[in-house]
């Protein structure tokens, strides 16, 4: 195994024995492609989704929520191209049955497929006969649509086909009306989701990267078409503004600008942002300018005017957009891969996730310096209930000695570890009526009033 496939291996362990993300239904085998988050990870997930709305909703005068519905009928996506056209390239193995994405096999035989029709597949696979893993023959290459299908109610006929839907944009776009109705806003204005949507993905791999079940945080910044050039640029800077404000290690993203032959049918220009994962550089964010195609369609297929008239310059248009996407999941493994650190402390390897304090999943851990000592504990219980009530995500950590505790929390990146010891409750002495604090990064320590701690960690933990 190399240093990049143990540095996977050592993410998913930890993931796993620490309650960031399991592998969804493992008690009965597993689903693939399919993960839950455990009790620290859903504290992750929640902080970064805070973060997002605060950055791009609450600190914005322009932009507004939503949470729109998973399930959608078949009109809108047939209207939005869904239906018809999110299909990737499957190809099978003729003698397993297996199925494998077309366009994977190709790159795995350093085949570039950018630009190849579904015929253009075939042919490539066999003039250089490729074979399955298995060393097997495929198939020929055909589409296959991502979207999971369902049926609503007990009828069977077509107009109870429904679908979980595949991106949150489309639920934005079709609400389009009733937030101009509702909320009267002016152009340029966006409207923000955060939501899952679902992919039935052909090979779902690589841990939390390639999932059936995943996690959107979209923007639909609606714009006059003349702006759009201007727009595209402003929100690559907040997208690079938010990498950073999260903690991803900026030497590993980067711009990718895709060719139209491989941008999605809705999109006249897209940057990728890439990301250095321990299995490679891949997709972590998109930035579309899907110009109104979408409105457009789904002014077509409702028979609804899907319009905004500039009262300044009286005109009237279909808005354009532009949409910032980033997924959630794919968010997390980027984190987790900038902040795993290893070093050594006492001649012992030590690991830790160097986590931005904003997103950690508890800001602080709190632990007495003995427990079997009841003033000690009091005074510990006292210092936590007072950061829990200003903090929140504040742990209470007794287990084993204070050396461990450290390790434990600098595991699960805890930036910082406040200890109430006897000088804390020794009248008289230099460090009376303080604690101990220890930082996760540098392992340092230093002694603060505790009646000083709210305004230290109110300065250490803000943005
Ligand atoms: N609304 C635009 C849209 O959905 P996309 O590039 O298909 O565009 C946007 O997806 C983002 O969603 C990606 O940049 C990625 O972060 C995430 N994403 C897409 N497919 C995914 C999958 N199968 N598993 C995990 N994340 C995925």
């Amino acid at each position: 195994m190399n240093n990049d496939e143990q540095l996977m291996e050592k993410i998913i362990s930890l993931c796993k024995t620490r309650g960031f993300i399991f592998q969804a239904g493992e008690l009965y085998g597993g689903m693939s492609g399919i993960f839950d988050y455990g009790p620290l990870g859903t504290l992750l997930k929640n902080n970064i989704k805070n973060l997002w709305i605060r950055k791009f909703v609450e600190n914005r005068r322009d932009t507004y929520l939503l949470d729109s519905a998973i399930i959608m009928g078949e009109k809108p996506l047939t209207a939005s191209g869904h239906v018809g056209t999110f299909v990737d390239p499957l190809v099978t193995d003729l003698e397993t049955g297996k199925d494998y994405r077309a366009d994977h096999i190709l790159e795995e035989n350093n085949i570039n497929p950018e630009g190849m029709t579904i015929d253009h597949m075939t042919q490539s696979i066999k003039d250089n006969n490729i074979s399955s893993p298995e060393g097997n023959d495929f198939g020929d290459v055909r589409e296959f649509n991502l979207m999971l299908k369902t049926q609503l109610g007990s009828s069977s006929d077509s107009s109870s086909t429904a679908y979980l839907r595949p991106e949150t944009a489309q639920g934005i776009f079709i609400n389009y009306k009733n937030i101009m109705d509702s909320m009267h806003p002016k152009i340029p204005f966006g409207v923000a989701q955060i939501g899952k949507a679902y992919r039935n993905e052909i090979t779902p791999r690589n841990f939390i990267f390639r999932l059936r079940e995943l996690e959107q945080m979209e923007i639909e910044y609606f714009i006059h078409p003349d702006s759009w050039e201007a727009e595209f640029d402003y929100w690559k800077d907040e997208m690079n503004e938010w990498s950073e404000m999260i903690g991803l290690d900026m030497n590993k993203l980067h711009e990718v600008e895709i060719g139209p032959d491989d941008r999605a049918h809705y999109s006249q220009r897209t940057v990728d942002f890439e990301f250095d994962y321990p299995f490679g550089q891949k997709e972590l964010f998109g930035l579309a300018y899907r110009g109104n195609y979408d409105l457009s369609k789904h002014a077509g297929a409702s028979k609804t005017k899907l319009q905004y008239t500039d009262p300044i310059r009286n005109e009237t248009f279909v808005p354009h957009v532009i949409e910032p996407s980033m997924g959630l999941d794919r968010t997390i493994l980027a984190i987790l891969a900038s902040a795993y650190t290893e070093d050594e402390i006492d001649g012992n390897t030590r690991s830790f996730l160097k986590l931005a304090p904003a997103i950690a999943p508890y800001k602080i851990a709190v632990s007495p310096l003995v427990k079997n000592k009841d003033h000690i504990v009091d005074e510990a219980n006292r210092v936590f209930g007072l950061l829990k009530a200003e903090f929140g995500n504040v742990a209470w950590d007794d287990n084993g000695n204070v050396g461990k505790r450290y390790r434990r929390q600098d595991e699960i990146g805890t930036p910082f570890c406040v200890v109430v010891d006897y000088d804390t409750l020794e009248e008289g002495h230099a460090d009376f009526g303080t604690v101990s604090i220890r930082h996760r990064d540098t392992a340092q320590q230093e002694r603060v009033a505790i009646t000083e701690l709210n305004n230290y960690f109110t300065e250490k933990l803000s943005n």
